[in-house]
């Protein structure tokens, strides 16, 4: 997919579901499109262990042809197998390569990786034209505001960026630094946004479709990015469009659909045994703020067997159908990842 094609697909749909570690994967990302998300990306990939063509990296990278346009995010600090890395991406039919500059989590910025780039712009630049030269797709990159509160570069970082041919840049609302604490500073982005010479991807905090509007009217971003608010809220996307899109398209909110939606996908590419924890860990997101939701979380991960767990699902969720959860954007949730 060329540039023009995927920012005209981001105009039509600017709600890209954000990359998340052990969460964005293949089954995940398919869901989420039939939800009705945009552009989706894989979980960060380390260029090194592709170059060492581990069997587990590889798949992280699979993706289904109803996820198209997909981004697969890589990692790293060699240059040379990033570059490597952004050809194979290219060879499997992904739509972009993502680049993480964001990721805050000591292994991997102890070797120079993640959002540890954003330390020297040289670096930056370096990185961006060798993986820019390797591939002919589109070259995006995901960042965090900056290293510190007292070295935030967005501006620079995103005039590089543009200068070395890529496509956009995602900005996470936070510092590496403040990892996930605060707020996601929406007023900096915007500030980015206004000086940019490229498109932007706000991103962090947006836990309603509301909010996902609102930011992404007031920053005049391209487009905003959702993470941990698919994970309460499955319907958020469907919401968000409708919004944008001023349509009142029905949306129907039955839990039992999800949850037979995500073990059909799950079913296509992985065990029983990874079925059954991926259900209990998205049943027990899910459930935020409705009654009961923390006794029921606390004995579904109790639960053995598909078939008990399915039971346990239905029996929670049935009377829930249509019904709208208290806000729980307030507490704590998900206060860490690679991003
Ligand atoms: C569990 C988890 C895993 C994450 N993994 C990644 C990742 O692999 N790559 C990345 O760029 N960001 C990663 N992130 C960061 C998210 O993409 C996003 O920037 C962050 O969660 C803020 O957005 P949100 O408030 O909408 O969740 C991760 C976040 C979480 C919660």
């Amino acid at each position: 997919m060329n540039q023009e094609v995927l920012l005209n697909l981001l105009q039509q749909n600017p709600f890209a579901l954000a990359p998340m570690a052990g969460i964005s994967d293949r089954a995940f990302r398919t869901f989420m499109r039939q939800m009705g998300c945009g552009v989706v990306f894989t979980e960060l990939v380390s260029a090194t262990g592709l170059k060492f063509s581990s069997e587990k990296t590889r798949r992280l990278m699979e993706f289904d042809p109803l996820q198209h346009p997909v981004g697969i995010q890589l990692f790293g600090e060699d240059l040379d197998h990033l570059a490597e890395a952004a050809k194979i991406v290219e060879q499997m039919g992904a739509d972009l390569v993502d680049l993480n500059f964001g990721c805050p989590v000591p292994k991997v910025v102890k070797k120079g990786g993640g959002s540890a780039v954003l330390k020297d712009l040289t670096q930056v630049q370096k990185v961006f034209r060798k993986v820019r030269k390797a591939t002919a797709i589109p070259l995006t990159v995901k960042i965090r505001t900056g290293w510190d509160e007292s070295s935030r570069n967005s501006k620079e970082v995103t005039q590089v960026a543009y200068d070395e041919g890529l496509t956009w840049v995602t900005i996470h609302g936070r510092t590496r630094a403040a990892g996930y604490s605060g707020s996601a500073d929406w007023d900096y982005i915007t500030e980015v946004k206004n000086n940019a010479r490229i498109p932007i991807i706000g991103n962090g905090d947006l836990t309603t479709s509301s909010l996902a509007i609102k930011r992404l009217t007031s920053s005049g971003c391209e487009g905003v990015m959702i993470g941990r608010g698919c994970l309460k809220n499955p319907w958020i996307f469907q919401e968000a469009k409708n919004k944008f899109l001023h349509q009142n398209l029905p949306i129907e909110r039955d839990f039992l659909k999800v949850f037979e939606s995500l073990e059909e996908h799950y079913g296509k590419c992985v065990s029983e045994k990874i079925i059954l924890l991926q259900l209990k860990k998205f049943a027990a997101w899910f459930s935020s703020g409705y009654p009961e939701a923390s006794n029921f979380r606390k004995k579904i991960f109790n639960l053995q067997d598909l078939t008990s767990l399915k039971l346990f699902i239905k029996e929670f969720y049935t009377p829930l159908k249509d019904q709208v959860p208290l806000d729980t954007s307030g507490e704590s949730f998900l206060m860490g990842g690679h991003g």
